[in-house]
């Protein structure tokens, strides 16, 4: 059987995580690891900051710190965030770590040893007095479109579009006007595998079909070769004498963290044959669009220029952005949410249930609405699944002492719902493994609810005959449940578990348990408590999100 091997996009060091991040890659990696954990298979979630770039040195200059110092900074940040959400990384690593550095240098020396690199004078800014080059975030000036001042030379933040000559040009640092000087570049000869991109697209059919239509037509409109050369000191150093004082592009080395993370994580463990485990595993990238040119073009190509040393991936995940209340999420314009913040009001599993919730296997929009969101925690997660819970588990507590009771002939309704639970894992399984989330939690919701209607048709408060087989089988059910939603919201369900008082712990369950009644009777359950406290909206502070 072979090992997966899953990533999420590297976050930069360099701000909080946000829903939008979570929504669109951290989540559906971390549902999707946490399934195949249960079904006993190999699995590897990796992630890392992406530590380099312009932003990153301009932010710690502004602070008067290192980048290094800022980068840590936020990688810790960032490390807690996901605790608190209880993404399960086995490993997380940097950019800016040595094995990164090494493998990066490693992939440019073969490239170039293989004709990919070329290069080519530039014309950059260059500040005299500063005497730096600039890249383009140094610079800032009018923008030629709209003429708002103040902005970036590669971004106006009023307008959106990208100038292509900046007016007014001045050095972002001390304000002066710069000059034009000619600089060398490396360049990577990304127009010479178009051929070979699109034979890749179009035989590979685990790519998102919508993503691929509009990736083929990027190549069929000529794509252009990268410049991955920035005048910067900070980033992976080109390992030649005459480009001393450059370094790669961000884009040329975050994406090779993917492959440094694993192979470091498993020389740790005292394993060195990385390379050939990577090449026999299914490997799934998880994205959001706005990277869809790096990771369908620049990556793959890249891994093809130094003849397939590392497969491709299988799998690119791509989902689209979150909306807040129909609004493109804006961090610059504080029209986002942290996760931070979140979680001060919502219990992480909040968050987890919604988002995967409304989250489909596809590049549409999703939209983040507070309403909706209390309706849904309410009306499906409290109402529904743990309506269920708490009414079989009390049931159990006041009419059988909290012992499971013995189950005689089953009758119609009971063989009905049985027959559900034993079908059960495999529908949710199939959903999750397709990496449809959105469609796994609407099947374990249409279950829970026929779990409520079996309960409320058997009327085990009337009939003292018949309620044994009821609450044998619906103790079973919770069981069931417990697992199948413990890849959504793992805390709930470690709840669920405790609550049964079973051995082990629910991470650990092989998933096809979730369709077996094996919990036998006489089984005496644990303690109980409501798993979960209503939404109320009028003892919610949600100002800063401007909800009336
Ligand atoms: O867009 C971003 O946030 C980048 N930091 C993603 C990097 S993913 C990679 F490493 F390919
Ligand atoms: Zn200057």
């Amino acid at each position: 059987m072979k090992s997966l091997i899953i990533t999420s996009a590297l976050p930069y060091a360099n701000g909080e995580i946000h829903l939008g991040h979570i929504a669109s890659t951290y989540l559906p990696a971390d549902i999707f690891t946490r399934y195949w954990r249960h079904i006993g298979r190999e699995v590897y979630h990796l992630c890392a900051t992406d530590d380099f770039g312009t932003p990153i040195l301009i932010n710690a200059e502004k602070e008067s710190i290192t980048p290094q110092q800022y980068v840590k900074t936020w990688r810790d940040c960032d490390l807690k965030d996901f605790r608190s959400l209880d993404i399960s990384f086995d490993y997380f690593s940097q950019t800016s770590s040595e094995k990164n550095i090494q493998l990066t240098q490693e992939i440019f020396n073969k490239l170039c040893s293989n004709g990919h690199i070329y290069e080519k004078d530039v014309i950059q800014f260059f500040c005299e007095f500063d005497n730096k080059f600039l890249p383009d975030r140094y610079v800032m000036g009018r923008c030629p479109f709209c003429f708002s001042e103040n902005q970036y030379s590669d971004l106006c933040e009023n307008c959106g579009r990208v100038p292509d000559k900046i007016l007014e040009p001045r050095c972002r640092i001390c304000g002066r006007v710069p000059v034009k000087k000619t600089s060398k570049h490396y360049f990577f000869r990304l127009s010479t595998f178009s051929r070979q991109l699109k034979d890749w697209l179009t035989t590979n059919h685990n790519l998102q079909s919508d993503v691929r239509s509009y990736v083929l037509k990027w190549i069929d409109d000529g794509l252009v070769d990268w410049d991955i050369t920035r005048d910067l000191s900070w980033g992976v150093p080109i390992p030649r004498k005459e480009a001393t004082g450059q370094v790669f592009y961000g884009w040329f080395d975050n994406h090779i963290c993917y492959i440094s993370s694993f192979l470091s994580f498993l020389e740790e463990s005292g394993n060195n044959n990385g390379k050939e485990i990577w090449n026999s595993s299914e490997i799934f990238h998880f994205i959001g669009k706005d990277i869809v040119y790096h990771h369908y073009l620049f990556l793959p190509a890249i891994r093809m220029g130094i003849g397939y040393e590392y497969k491709l991936p299988d799998y690119i995940p791509t989902r689209g952005h979150l909306m807040l209340s129909n609004r493109k999420i804006s961090k610059s314009r504080g029209w986002y949410i942290g996760l931070r913040d979140f979680l001060q009001l919502f219990p992480s599993d909040y968050v987890r249930f919604y988002l995967a919730r409304v989250t489909p296997y596809s590049q549409t929009d999703i939209n983040f609405d507070w309403d909706v969101f209390i309706e849904r925690i309410n009306n499906e997660l409290i109402a529904n699944i743990g309506n269920f819970i708490h009414r079989t588990l009390s049931f159990i507590k006041t009419a059988f002492e909290g012992i499971v009771p013995e189950a005689s002939a089953y009758d119609d309704i009971d063989i009905a719902i049985v027959n559900r639970i034993s079908g059960i894992s495999n529908i949710v399984g199939t959903a999750i493994s397709n990496n449809e989330i959105e469609k796994a939690m609407r099947e374990i919701l249409e279950f829970s609810t026929a779990l409520n209607r079996y309960f409320q048709k058997k009327e085990p408060w009337q009939d003292r005959q018949t309620s044994p087989n009821t609450l044998y089988i619906s103790a079973n059910a919770v069981q069931s449940l417990s697992i199948l939603l413990e890849p959504f919201i793992p805390i709930s369900a470690e709840r669920i578990w405790d609550q049964l008082n079973l051995t082990d712990n629910v991470h650990n369950q092989e998933w096809s348990r979730a369709s077996r009644l094996d919990m036998s009777a006489h089984h005496k359950i644990g303690e109980i408590q409501p798993l979960f406290e209503k939404i109320e909206k009028r003892k919610l502070n949600l100002d800063k999100w401007k909800v009336d």
